[in-house]
């Protein structure tokens, strides 16, 4: 056995060999010309500290803004195991996020690409994921799909909602979660509330623990468990889609509109000659992983979105008439709500717009460079990871006057600024968030009916930005009928 010394001295080689391999990494990434300036911090940790300490404030983009007033727009730094080139510049993401000639792939995190399978939309890249995307995308974006789905969710959060009255006090985080869940999964594979909704529900949440951890696969980590959860989530998914196939081929029903995601894929599959079908394994997994990105997202933006209007009651009162004089036109009419009734009332949609500017949900995008790539004078070397930082866009005075304060008028005299490169929560480019339009439906609807039914008090509370975005205590709220 090595003796207290001997592994003190094998200690020291280990640190003194880490140091000079980081040093010589580091000089030979910065002899690189056009390499973006900064600073890669500490061997091994670089400057993940203090980018952590960040996430914890209440001005997550600091990092940012204290790397660009000293490098500029475009830095470099060493961040959660990685050396990467950070932009804050909307240009810069918009070329990373367009990705012309495919010189970026997706980057995670280890643990998140043990979790995600190789064939994920989320990380393949090409023609699969090309078709994939415009599928999943032409669907989630249907006027079809948009007229069942707005019963659904109008049906969710009404049911929701009545719930909350007998609450002395509730958790907004906790309640949106469950009521988008829902509208998530009748989506993806038409599952209604019951025992399957409840069996999905508790495994894609013990799957989700693991997206950050340690990327450790060993019997009792975070990461086994996840990968166990994923297993028995993938049987059940897989069961739903082959029964679902054997009923297409029985009923030979191949012109109907597709209902959900599954049958989407399944379609493909027979629409397609056997060499391109989709395998079902496929299908399973992809069904799963789609719920990734949908399933924390939507329940924030609503939770932030009566964050802020608890902060800002001159917002809230415009947004409650608006509401109200559609209550009040469709209690006259006896007619039921079609989905643009909802999209269409301009301030709730400014409402909408500067609650995602103010949330970062996704506060920006990992990439890595395929090859050696140059973008307004900024070389991103082949290897390196690029992150394209929507946060610091949309909290630039640059790009909008008096950034923190929430401000929904903003968008008033912003109007077309839309679809600027300024404005990015749902990314961009090739891989634009589908779930886009469904996502502003379910959060109008929802303000819809929360504020024309309830006022509400809310406690204090504050957002954490990392390793996502949460609020510290779930937002506690309490309630009192409106009475119209
Ligand atoms: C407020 C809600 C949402 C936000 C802020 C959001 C944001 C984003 C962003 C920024 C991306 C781009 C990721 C990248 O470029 O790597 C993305 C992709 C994606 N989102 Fe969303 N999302 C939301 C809701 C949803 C919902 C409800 C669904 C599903 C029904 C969904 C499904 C997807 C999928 C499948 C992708 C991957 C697309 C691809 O890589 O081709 N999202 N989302």
């Amino acid at each position: 056995m090595a003796s207290f010394k001997e592994y003190w001295i094998l200690m020291g080689i280990f640190i003194i060999t880490g140091y000079c391999f980081w040093f010589w990494k580091k000089n030979k990434m910065e002899k690189k010309g056009g390499v973006p300036k900064g600073n890669l911090g500490w061997p091994f940790i670089g400057e993940t500290l203090d980018f952590i300490a960040c996430g914890y404030s209440s001005r997550p983009v600091s990092f940012m803004d204290k790397r660009k007033s000293l490098y500029g727009k475009v830095f470099k730094t060493h961040i959660l195991g990685t050396p990467i080139i950070v932009s804050t510049d909307p240009d810069v993401n918009k070329v990373v996020l367009q990705n012309h000639g495919n010189p970026f792939v997706p980057s995670y995190p280890k643990s998140i690409t043990e979790l995600l399978g190789k064939f994920s939309i989320l990380q393949m890249n090409g023609n699969l994921q090309k078709r994939l995307h415009a599928l999943i995308g032409g669907f989630l974006r249907s006027p079809q799909l948009k007229a069942t789905n707005t019963k659904d969710i109008e049906n969710s959060v009404k049911l929701s909602l009545a719930s909350w009255k007998d609450m002395n006090i509730l958790y907004v985080q906790e309640q949106t979660k469950q009521m988008t869940f829902e509208v998530l999964v009748k989506v993806l594979m038409s599952i209604g509330p019951g025992e399957d909704l409840n069996y999905l529900k508790k495994e894609f949440e013990e799957f989700i623990k693991g997206l950050i951890c340690l990327p450790i696969k060993l019997p009792g980590t975070r990461l086994y468990k996840s990968l166990k959860a994923k297993e028995r989530l993938l049987n059940m998914v897989r069961k739903i889609v082959e029964k679902r196939k054997q009923a297409m081929e029985k009923s030979g029903e191949k012109g109907a509109v597709a209902k959900d995601a599954v049958d989407v894929l399944l379609r493909e599959n027979d629409e397609a000659n056997e060499k391109q079908s989709l395998p079902l394994d496929f299908i399973s997994g992809n069904i799963i992983e789609m719920m990734i990105p949908g399933e924390e997202t939507v329940p924030m933006a609503m939770t932030l979105a009566v964050k802020f209007l608890s902060d800002s009651p001159i917002a809230l009162k415009q947004l409650t008439e608006e509401n109200m004089e559609l209550k009040r036109q469709k209690t006259e009419s006896c007619d039921d709500y079609s989905w643009t009734d909802y999209v269409s009332l301009p301030f709730t949609q400014n409402v909408i717009n500067e609650t995602l500017r103010m949330a970062n949900i996704i506060n920006g995008v990992w990439r890595k460079a395929l090859k050696d790539v140059e973008i307004k004078g900024h070389l991103i070397p082949q290897g390196w990871c690029v992150l394209a930082s929507f946060i610091s866009v949309h909290m630039d005075e640059e790009n909008y006057d008096d950034p923190y304060q929430f401000d929904p008028w903003r968008w008033e005299k912003m109007g077309a600024a839309i679809n600027n490169n300024n404005f990015t929560p749902f990314g961009g480019g090739q891989r634009l968030c589908p779930g886009l339009e469904l996502s502003r439906l379910e959060i109008s609807i929802f303000l819809h009916h929360l504020v024309t039914t309830y006022k509400w008090v809310a406690e204090n509370d504050d957002i954490v930005s990392f390793p996502t975005v949460k609020m510290k205590r779930k937002l506690p709220i309490t309630v009192t009928p409106i009475s119209t």
